[in-house]
């Protein structure tokens, strides 16, 4: 197995950080390794906004519900689906927009944007940092969004916490393989017979070394998904130009 390989599988969310910011240095690189990423059709359809301001960072930090980490981290970035660029070289040709206003054009720009991500994570981590991805901005996407003046044709995905770790977390254990992949067809029934998962990760939450819980995979699950979250954010792709048709 590679090292990287090895790296990868021991991945956990850090959110206890030292409070030493991140030389310009390695924000460089860690903005490069975001950047390498294979892109849609190469249309590059995100941004990286780092959030130095103290007092922003504190507004956003207090948004997503995460103020602790996001404040004591060694940088914060907010990752930005971003078709602006796009919208601009249209309009100074006169063409239509409705190329990037679509349900698909806002898949590209999001999976760009969460693939940049994805390799700053991976890249933060093999030099020795810890990570954690803030989905909690878009509590207030929209308020996010006026914070960092975002135009039509953004959305504020996730902010990303990168700093020195203080204390990690254990390994939370994935799904089996045989839940997860398959060749061909898809195995419904095999797919969705977590039995042996749903034993697995109440183990691991009976007995992790913190914030220990009496929860299984399927109570997660049935917890997290029993209502429509966050239902303004439908809106918001509105307002921002994006039809979802
Ligand atoms: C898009 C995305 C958004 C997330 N948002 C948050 C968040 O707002 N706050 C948080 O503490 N963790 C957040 N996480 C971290 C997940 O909770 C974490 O990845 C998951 O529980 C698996 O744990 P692990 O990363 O330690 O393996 C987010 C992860 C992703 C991929």
């Amino acid at each position: 197995m590679s090292d990287l390989i090895a790296q990868m599988q021991h991945h956990v969310s850090v959110r206890n950080f030292e409070a030493t910011p991140l030389s310009a240095e390695v924000k460089q690189q860690l903005i490069a390794a975001a950047q390498s990423g294979s892109s849609s059709n190469f249309v590059q359809a995100f941004s990286i906004i780092e959030v130095t301001d103290l007092a922003l960072r504190t507004e956003i930090a207090t948004i997503s519900n995460s103020a602790s980490y996001v404040n004591q981290t060694g940088t914060f970035y907010v990752f930005v689906a971003d078709l602006y660029r796009q919208a601009s070289m249209l309009k100074a040709q006169g063409q239509s927009l409705a190329g990037i206003q679509n349900m698909e054009a806002l898949l590209v720009a999001s999976v760009d944007t969460t693939i940049a991500a994805e390799d700053m994570a991976v890249a933060a981590e093999s030099l020795g940092l810890g990570i954690c991805y803030i989905g909690g901005i878009r509590n207030n996407i929209a308020r996010v969004a006026e914070l960092l003046g975002l135009p039509e044709y953004t959305v504020p995905l996730f902010g990303l916490t990168v700093g020195i770790p203080k204390t990690k977390n254990q390994v939370k254990p994935r799904l089996p393989q045989i839940n997860q992949v398959a060749q061909n067809q898809y195995p419904r029934a095999q797919f969705a017979d977590l039995k042996q998962y749903n034993q697995q990760i109440a183990d691991y939450y009976a007995n992790r070394g913190s914030n220990q819980q009496q929860a299984d995979w399927t109570s997660k699950n049935l917890d997290f998904f029993s209502a429509p979250r966050r239902p303004e954010v439908g809106d918001f792709l509105k307002k921002q130009g994006f039809t979802l048709a």
